[in-house]
Order: C-alpha cells, then structure tokens, then sequence
C-alpha cells in the first residue's frame, strides 16, 4: 500500500469560510434566497483542513452533511447573522473567505403571522442588507487575507476587478456563469482568479475539489508568505 502524505502547507493557520446562501425570511413559514448550494465553500473548507488549517465555516442553509468534517460551523440563516457570527471570529482569523451568496436584500419588516392571499397583486418592500466581506475588509489587518468570490453575466472581468478593490479582497475568484458545467448546483467548476497587484489565474473545466486546491496554491503565491 502506497500511502499519499499530503502537504500540510496552511498548518498553524486559522481560516473562516462563508458558505451557502442566506434566507431573509418574510413571515413564520416564508423567505427569500437563492440556488447558492455550498459546495464550493465545503470544498474549500475541505481543502483547508486536509492542508492542516484549523477552519471555521459559517454557513447558510445548505443539503450537506457538514458533521463528519474536521472543521467547526456556525449554522446561521439571515445576512445579518451570518455577519454576526464571521464578525465574532473574524479578529483570529489568517484567511478569510467569503464564498456565501448573501441575499442583497431583505423584507423591510418580518410578518409575525402568515401573510394571507390577497384577491391582487402585492409589492415587497425590501431593503439593503449589510455587506459581510466589505465590512470586515474595512478592519483587516495587515497579513490577513481575504478572499472574494463573484458570479458576473456581463464585464466579468471589470466586475470581478471592482469587487476586489471596494471589498479590500487580496484575491477574487470569478465564476463563468455561461460556461456549461460551471457554478451553482454543479461539481464542476471554471474560474478566473485575480490578484490584487494585477495577476491572473485561468483554470480549466475541473471538479470543485479541484477548483478548490487551486485556489489554495495560488493563495499561496501571496507576498505575505515569505
Ligand atoms: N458578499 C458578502 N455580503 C454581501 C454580499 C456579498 O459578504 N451582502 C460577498 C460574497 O460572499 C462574495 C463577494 O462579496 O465573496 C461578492 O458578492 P457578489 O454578490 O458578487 O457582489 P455584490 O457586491 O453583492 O454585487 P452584485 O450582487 O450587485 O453583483
Ligand atoms: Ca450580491
């Protein structure tokens, strides 16, 4: 038998993963969301521990069984706990990646009882929830890094770069949402990794797991490693 010693290159290091999507609810028994499955988030987490990081996901709802894995979660369902929960762990964190598809807005009140059919139509009000990786990129210290994601349909590449710069990112991994295969639901996956100072990754067509060690390595190429 030929045993495979993986390389424990994050050993020592604490990571936080955001993960799944958020659930603003509108009543008892409704709410508003998105197909965010978690499984780039669970790969990553994955990825990390086995690379001997000591990982701490929070994650919204999500069909996966998390309990077997060597890392700690926080379930969580609204934004507005998700950024309570990755606030509290975020001072001891080295890397922090926001993989999680926040809802961008919720319902502006919370029904306490069951909304009820009316003969019309009915308008939502909504309002703007909070931005988890802009606020705690606006207190990261230095040799922290975080890591963004971004799902673009148009100017990908302009879109992603944006992101990078309003969130504080070190690094953001753009996910092809025309490419077959490719994002939420899938296994596999096909993304573009920019660098704050400029640089570019391409992979190709690859499993998520895959997806997910090749994000680590190039976390790895980070100045703030040597
Ligand atoms: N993000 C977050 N909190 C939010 C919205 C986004 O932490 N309320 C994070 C995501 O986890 C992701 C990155 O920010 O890492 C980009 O998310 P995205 O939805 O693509 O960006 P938005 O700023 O919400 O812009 P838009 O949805 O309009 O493209
Ligand atoms: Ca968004």
């Amino acid at each position: 038998v030929l045993f495979f010693q993986r390389k424990k290159d994050f050993s020592g290091k604490k990571i936080l993963v955001t993960m799944g999507p958020t659930q603003e609810a509108l009543d008892p028994v409704r709410f508003i969301s998105n197909h965010s499955s978690g499984k780039m988030g669970l790969a990553l987490a994955r990825a990390f521990a086995e690379r001997g990081a000591e990982v701490h996901v929070v994650s919204g709802p999500v069909a996966l069984d998390l309990s077997q894995d060597q890392f700690s979660v926080t379930r969580v369902h609204s934004a507005r706990d998700m950024h309570e929960a990755s606030q509290a762990l975020h001072p001891q964190m080295d890397i922090c990646v926001f993989t999680a598809a926040v809802a961008d807005y919720a319902p502006a009140q919370v029904a306490e009882e069951k909304i009820k059919k009316k003969d019309l139509a009915i308008t939502l009000d909504l309002v703007k929830n909070v931005d988890i990786a802009k606020e705690l990129g606006k207190t990261k210290r230095s040799g922290q890094l975080h890591v963004g994601f971004a799902l673009e349909t148009e100017n990908e590449e302009e879109n992603a770069r944006a992101k990078l710069d309003k969130k504080n990112f070190d690094l953001i991994v753009l996910n092809s949402a025309r490419e077959e295969g490719a994002g939420f639901r899938h296994d596999t996956n096909k993304v573009r990794i920019f660098h704050k100072d400029g640089k570019e990754f391409k992979s190709g067509l690859l499993p998520k797991s895959q997806i997910a060690e090749l994000i680590l390595d190039q976390i790895k190429t980070i100045p703030v490693w040597v």
